[in-house]
């Protein structure tokens, strides 16, 4: 949009509103029949994912658990494995935790105060502001990734806003400039120049309805706000992960729900090497399995936000003159292991480790059918 002089004579939000009656995105799935559970959904998905990734996954979610109720008595499985490529899975599994205690504590509607909101798993006040404020047009202001770097660049707010006072700061700046009027139309915009306009390394300041007055641009030093996070060496780990295969079926354990990966389906995983071995000795020896079949598949490394997995993937492809159920029975034992067919995909989150060895898998077998 080319830079209009009459912006300077309007105030901040009737821009920023200005710029969304043009500009602003007004037909995505979770903007049609907006209801607080649509909205939420929707607000969930996009913390930390793109819009475009978001759409298919919303659509499938939304068809799966057309209600509150629907996910509340939905299996977590069932949950995760809507989830499943989307990352950061303790969104799913809060948004499960929420649902049930919606069904349970208020009997199945959506609670419509900021504060109750909040209380529920997963939802912070920028969250529970913006599902407040898009679905029934409640007066609230909102402060995602997004609209923080808006902000910080317009007003040239220095530091890192993850620190609590330049966090705070930037709460007073966003309470102040959130107009009663047309508050759907201004969270919603704020949060769609943030993506699209002031995004991270080449901001479109020619777009911007506030760039007139954005002291950060005035400035020139617009990569310089939001100020960043300081930076601190995180610690590697080494995991070996174990593929034990058969007839086109893969050895699946489920994550404890606590801690990384958790809830989720993974390869049988030891920290050092010669756990490994053991594991493999002590399982496989005895039932013929040929040791020297153990191969060493690429490894590759997964990356937490506190520490780098350096994983190596372990294969063992049973003959399959090994009977199969004579073997299930000896892993079966606790019920937190699957036989996890390749081809057809049991309905479960995966981690996304695991993930990625078993597209290893599919492409080896396809070059190899078994
Ligand atoms: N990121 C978080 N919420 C969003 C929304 N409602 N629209 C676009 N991007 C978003």
């Amino acid at each position: 949009m080319k830079k209009d002089n009459s912006f300077s004579e309007r105030n901040f939000s009737e821009r920023i509103v200005a710029w969304y009656d043009v500009h602003g995105r007004k037909t995505l799935p979770w903007q049609i029949n907006k209801t607080p559970y649509r909205v939420w959904i929707s607000e969930i998905m996009l913390q930390q994912t793109q819009v475009a990734t978001v759409i298919p996954y919303y659509e499938k979610f939304m068809a799966s658990f057309p209600s509150i109720a629907d996910l509340a008595n939905a299996s977590e499985d069932d949950v995760l494995h809507h989830w499943t490529g989307l990352g950061y899975y303790a969104r799913a599994r809060n948004l499960h935790k929420a649902a049930k205690a919606v069904y349970e504590q208020h009997n199945g509607k959506f609670p419509e105060t900021l504060d109750e909101v909040i209380a529920l798993s997963g939802i912070g006040r920028s969250t529970a502001g913006a599902i407040l404020s898009l679905a029934l047009g409640q007066h609230h202001s909102i402060l995602d990734g997004n609209v923080k770097r808006v902000l910080a660049r317009h007003g040239a707010i220095a530091g890192w806003p993850g620190q609590k006072a330049v966090e705070q700061q930037l709460w007073t700046l966003t309470d102040s400039l959130t107009p009663k009027n047309d508050v759907r139309k201004f969270n919603q915009a704020m949060m769609d120049i943030g993506s699209a306009v002031c995004t991270r390394s080449k901001p479109r300041c020619d777009e911007c309805p506030v760039a007139i007055d954005c002291k950060a641009q005035l400035a020139g030093k617009q990569t310089e706000f939001p100020g960043k996070k300081p930076k601190k060496a995180i610690p590697t780990k080494s995991a070996w992960m174990l593929v034990v295969k058969q007839s086109g079926q893969v050895i699946l354990n489920k994550r404890p729900p606590a801690g990384i990966w958790g809830g989720l389906w993974c390869f049988p995983q030891f920290e050092t090497e010669a756990e490994l071995d053991e594991h493999i000795l002590s399982e496989f020896t005895d039932k013929k399995i040929v040791h020297s079949k153990a191969e060493w598949l690429a490894g590759f490394r997964h990356t937490f936000s506190h520490f780098h997995l350096d994983i190596q993937p372990i294969l063992i492809d049973i003959e399959s003159t090994q009977d199969l159920a004579e073997f299930e029975s000896c892993v079966m034992e606790q019920n937190q292991t699957l036989w996890y067919n390749i081809h057809h995909p049991a309905k479960v989150g995966l981690a996304a480790a695991t993930e990625r060895i078993l597209s290893h898998l599919v492409a080896l077998s396809a070059a190899d059918p078994i």
